[in-house]
């Protein structure tokens, strides 16, 4: 099975965790798209009533909508039942890289609303430790970004301005830059939070710590159903 397939499997899995009446999380990336797919399934065939979501992006509003998901607000809707999301890297205590996608903000604002947070992965997402393979997006208001830049290369991070195929600089949804910091397997993910956060301009970063609930992982040898506080079942 090649990773696409996987992180179908795993995300199908993970929608059925949504049930009718419930306010849910549509999370944004390649994963959780096919979330956002078997949800409209669902309702399609009457399999699932009263659902109302809230997207994570621009795009999966454009998705969900085109799929005929009904669409709420965090205003209109503040508290989410449960919120199906991808990941870029998973560590064992269930922490996360998330972002790579560019929507980390409207990401974890929806996630911090959310009681039950669900992210489905594939293997290869799973690490020893956060920074194993992937950079930390950092989103980064456009003014004075540079000394942003600079003080997150003082953190130890090699840092890229994400960009576009056409080589110009990529704006998030809020319109805001991302710079992609990439940093050895990361010890003390916490306090590199805090360090990161500690500067203006700075938004908001990708270490997701104590945020995902449950973990769906597809893998060669089938789905594992993770999660925090170390308990895995099938
Ligand atoms: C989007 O900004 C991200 O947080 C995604 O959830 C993450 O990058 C995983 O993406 P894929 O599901 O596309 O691998």
């Amino acid at each position: 099975m090649n990773i696409a397939q996987l992180k179908q499997q795993a995300a199908e899995y993970a929608a059925q965790f949504v049930t009718s009446g419930m306010v849910v999380g549509l999370g944004h990336g390649s994963t959780a798209i096919f979330a956002i797919r078997a949800i409209a399934a669902r309702l399609a065939a009457g399999e699932l009533k009263d659902i109302v979501g809230i997207p994570c992006s621009r795009q999966v509003e454009a998705d969900a909508r085109a799929l005929g998901i009904p669409l709420s607000t965090l205003d209109e809707t503040p508290v989410i039942d449960v919120t199906i999301d991808g990941a870029d890297e998973v560590d064992p205590a269930l922490n996360l890289i998330k972002g790579g996608g560019g929507a980390i903000l409207r990401e974890k604002i929806v996630a911090q609303a959310t009681r039950r947070e669900i992210i489905a992965v594939d293997e290869s997402k799973l690490v020893p430790a956060l920074g194993t393979h992937w950079a930390v997006p950092v989103e980064v208001i456009p003014f004075g970004w540079r000394l942003q830049a600079e003080y997150l290369k003082g953190l130890g991070a090699e840092v890229t301005p994400r960009r576009l195929d056409n080589g110009e600089l990529f704006y998030t949804d809020q319109g805001n830059l991302i710079l992609d910091c990439r940093f050895a397997p990361i010890a003390r993910p916490e306090e590199l939070a805090a360090q990161i956060r500690a500067r203006a301009g700075i938004v908001e970063h990708g270490l997701c710590l104590g945020i995902a609930d449950d973990v769906i992982v597809a893998g060669a040898t089938g789905i594992r159903h993770l999660r925090r506080q170390s308990q895995e079942s099938h």
